[in-house]
């Protein structure tokens, strides 16, 4: 097939010709790797904020916002929701294919069989004062896992790069749980292999040695599916901050670490925390108008957290399979209804009838749920960026896997327009 191509032109001359790719879905791209050296090394291209940009090749995760579509390798995130399970989509993400239930049964063994961090690795929680924030803790642990796995850290050895997969899939729940007991002075509980991956995050989070721990199942398949929803998302800020470290052949312990600082921010990973501090702020229906005002006012810095999304200019497919949960998971865990979630029903029914938030297709987003969710369950929301990067672990680190198996893949190395100072000579202190 004869190659599509662009012209660039300039005073109606032609200055570069740039091939058109095209992927299975999706746009097509204009591929500007070499439009620096054919326009005889005079024009980068300007994109802050990746507006328009593909940064690199992925076969993971399809999203179409226009029609809020999500696809895990080629699976409708709605499909997956209701008939799989968060191990079985890791298992997918990570090698392109559903398992045959040997697969799953193996792959379930492996991480299942993971969990144990090395007893050192606990001293350092104790290094972190009682109430640093969990999220600092995580970043810090997950990261000085490269400390302890030095056989799998060669990351140009696939099968190194597999165990480095399993084991941070394996061990996140048991680092992530340990930074909530260390938030509230509770010893930390050993995971137990018997229980599933969402169970053994339940009970390493909230049994107590003294007491036997009941698990819940409408809380373990609950925070299966938000895992499930939470597990991928194409290239947003955190996996592309892992692919941009991964790009220089960091190990992906650090590049893991990078990826949940950035989720950290409250315009990505933690919304959902940042969502609770507002509706708390709001306080009750009668100030909902105030707050969309505030929103509204271009000289007001506050958002609606929870609301609006780069992609997604429709309604976020996760938040409809999350809405529902949510009522359920209420219902069986609140005697009495949650005056939270109430104001949060009526935010959003207000927000979406409002011209400001049509006019710009601001829907509510996966977060604006998951946090309620979650504060049923009775985690705590400095623990909600916890729990995201939890599931993320899995997306980070079949992304990490795709590009440094790439033969294309280089290091990731933006360019800049510089508008700073123009050359100038150096002025000794006595003379300025
Ligand atoms: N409240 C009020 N106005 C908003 C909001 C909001 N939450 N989000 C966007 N806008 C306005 C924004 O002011 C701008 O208006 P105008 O065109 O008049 O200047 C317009 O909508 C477009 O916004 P933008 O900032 O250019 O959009 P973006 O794609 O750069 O930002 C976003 C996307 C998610 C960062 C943003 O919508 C936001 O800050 N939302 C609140 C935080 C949030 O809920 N984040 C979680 C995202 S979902 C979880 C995840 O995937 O990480």
């Amino acid at each position: 097939m004869e190659e599509r191509t662009v012209q660039l032109t300039e005073n109606g001359k032609v200055i570069a010709e740039l091939p058109i790719k095209t992927g299975t879905m999706g746009p097509s791209t204009v591929d500007i790797s070499q439009l620096y050296q054919q326009t005889g090394k005079q024009y980068f291209t300007f994109d802050p904020g990746f507006m328009a940009t593909a940064s690199c090749h992925s076969a993971i995760t399809f999203i179409d916002g226009e029609q809020g579509k999500l696809l895990y390798r080629g699976y409708p995130i709605e499909q997956l929701a209701q008939k799989s399970s968060f191990l079985e989509v890791a298992y997918l993400l990570l090698n392109g294919q559903l398992p045959t239930q040997n697969e799953l049964d193996t792959f379930t063994h492996n991480i299942l069989h993971h969990t144990m961090i090395n007893e050192s690795l606990k001293m350092f929680y104790h290094g972190f004062h009682y109430n640093a924030h969990p999220v600092a803790v995580m970043i810090g642990v997950v990261g000085s896992l490269s400390a302890f796995y030095h056989d799998s850290i060669n990351v140009y050895r696939q099968e190194s790069r597999i165990i480095s997969a399993h084991r941070l899939i394996a061990k996140v729940p048991t680092i992530a749980a340990a930074c909530y007991k260390h938030s509230i002075g509770e010893p930390f509980i050993y995971p137990d292999n018997k229980l599933s991956y969402c169970g053994n995050l339940l009970r390493m989070m909230f049994a107590v040695p003294c007491e036997e721990y009941e698990l819940n199942q409408t809380a373990e398949r609950a925070l299966d599916l938000l895992f499930i929803l939470h597990a991928d998302h194409e290239q947003n800020a955190s996996t592309s901050t892992v692919r941009l470290a991964g790009s220089s052949g960091a190990n992906p312990f650090a590049c893991i670490a990078s990826g949940i600082a950035s989720l950290w921010g409250p315009a990505h990973g933690g919304a959902a925390e940042a969502v609770l501090d507002m509706l708390q702020e709001i306080g009750n229906v009668s100030q909902i108008d105030k707050y969309i005002q505030k929103a509204k006012d271009k000289n007001d810095p506050f958002r609606l957290m929870g609301f609006g999304h780069r992609v997604y200019k429709n309604y976020d497919p996760r938040a409809k399979i999350i809405r529902d949960t949510c009522h359920k998971v209420l219902n069986e865990f609140s005697n009495t209804s949650d005056p939270l979630f109430e104001l949060a029903l009526k935010l959003e029914e207000i927000a979406v009838t409002d011209d400001y938030f049509i006019e710009r297709s601001l829907y509510p987003n996966v977060d604006f749920y998951s946090g309620m969710i979650y504060r049923s369950l009775g985690i705590p929301s400095n623990m909600f960026t916890v729990m995201f990067a939890i599931a993320r672990t899995v997306g980070w680190v079949a992304h990490w896997m795709e590009m440094i198996s790439d033969p294309r893949h280089k290091i990731g190395r933006p360019r800049q327009l510089y508008d700073g100072a123009v050359s100038r000579d150096y002025v000794a202190i006595t003379e300025r």
